[in-house]
């Protein structure tokens, strides 16, 4: 074969129903379904060469070469590619993140659904969104959200065929704003494929993920109706049910930092004096302060103000994966 290269680029996506714990940790089988919102502004930038001049795949990020578990992810993928496109050549992959590395900003999601769209189109692959959402979810579970546009919903499904994720809404459908106050842009000790594969030694995780339907329910209906303060009420309970189920593992998982709960706190009292915010922390220290457009100025504001907070990011719905020049 020649010399096949393709770019594309993805979102990194904030989960407002999470993904936490595995039925097949192989596949990336999630116990639950989850519901998420693509982040504009952030993005992964990935081209993929599929060049029969390297004798091993290359894998560099931000311009630094990765070895390691980095570059066995990475060929993990590449090997589901070359399989299903039935070539065997090697590829060189080069990545790059507008966010920062250590803003505390999942990369894992864009990074994967921007490689999985890259490599398949370099392989002469022709995939539609969920084929390449499946392909992206075997690389990161979250990474096959980032594929389609805007509010965007994962199918727990049971099988590799089944388990993959579709837009429940466009951007455009509600400007719905993520503050992201970072208080920490330290690399995260325990990664989430440690964390998920934890959750079977908490007892809460069962009660978490059989009331998971009646969560995503609510969810999308707060979506699709932009109902905000059922939104409010959802996201933070099951951002809080996470971490609760983290909390409670064996050996315990303790994402937080002090100023997390400082801004969760703050947070509260800022809903209860009627302005429209929540928050949503992931697998990390960092708070996801979600807020109407109208109000967003006034929340980044006072976010900057808290002590402990390092610096705001500020996120509109963003679209999905996309290849460049394609
Ligand atoms: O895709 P992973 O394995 O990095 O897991 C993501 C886990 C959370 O970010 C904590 C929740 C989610 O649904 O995005």
């Amino acid at each position: 074969m020649g010399y096949y290269k393709a770019t594309a680029t993805a979102h990194p996506n904030i989960a407002f129903i999470k993904y936490w714990g595995d039925l097949d940790p192989d596949l990336h089988i999630p116990s639950n379904g989850s519901i998420s919102m693509n982040l504009r502004g952030l993005f992964s930038r990935t081209t993929v060469s599929f060049d029969p001049s390297v004798e091993q795949d290359q894998f560099s990020l931000d311009n630094r070469q990765i070895d390691g578990t980095g570059l066995v992810r990475v060929s993990n993928l590449l090997d589901r590619v070359r399989k299903m496109a039935g070539i065997n050549t090697f590829a060189s992959v080069e990545s790059h993140n507008n966010f920062p590395a250590g803003t505390g900003i999942a990369s894992s999601a864009s990074g994967f659904a921007a490689l999985s769209l890259a490599a398949s189109k370099a392989a002469g692959l022709d995939f539609d969104e969920k084929a390449l959402s499946r392909l992206a979810r075997t690389g990161s579970g979250s990474a096959c959200r980032s594929i389609p546009a805007g509010f965007v919903e994962w199918q727990a499904g049971g099988n590799d065929e089944n388990s993959y994720a579709y837009s429940i809404a466009s951007p455009e459908h509600w400007d719905l704003v993520d503050c992201i106050a970072l208080v920490s842009q330290d690399e995260k000790l325990i990664s989430s494929s440690e964390g998920h594969a934890l959750t079977k030694t908490s007892l809460l995780h069962p009660a978490r993920v059989a009331d998971a339907p009646r969560r995503l329910a609510v969810c999308r209906e707060a979506i699709l109706t932009r109902d905000f303060d059922a939104l409010a009420e959802v996201a933070e309970l099951d951002s809080n049910l996470m971490h609760a189920v983290m909390i409670t593992s064996s050996p315990p998982l303790l994402y937080w930092q002090p100023a997390t709960v400082t801004i969760m706190k703050a947070v509260q009292s800022w809903r209860k004096g009627g302005l429209m915010v929540c928050y949503t922390v992931d697998a990390g220290p960092n708070v996801h302060v979600l807020c109407s457009r109208d109000v967003s100025g006034d929340i980044a504001d006072r976010l900057e103000k808290l002590s402990g907070v390092q610096k705001v990011l500020v996120a509109h719905p963003g679209g999905p994966a996309d290849l460049e020049n394609g």
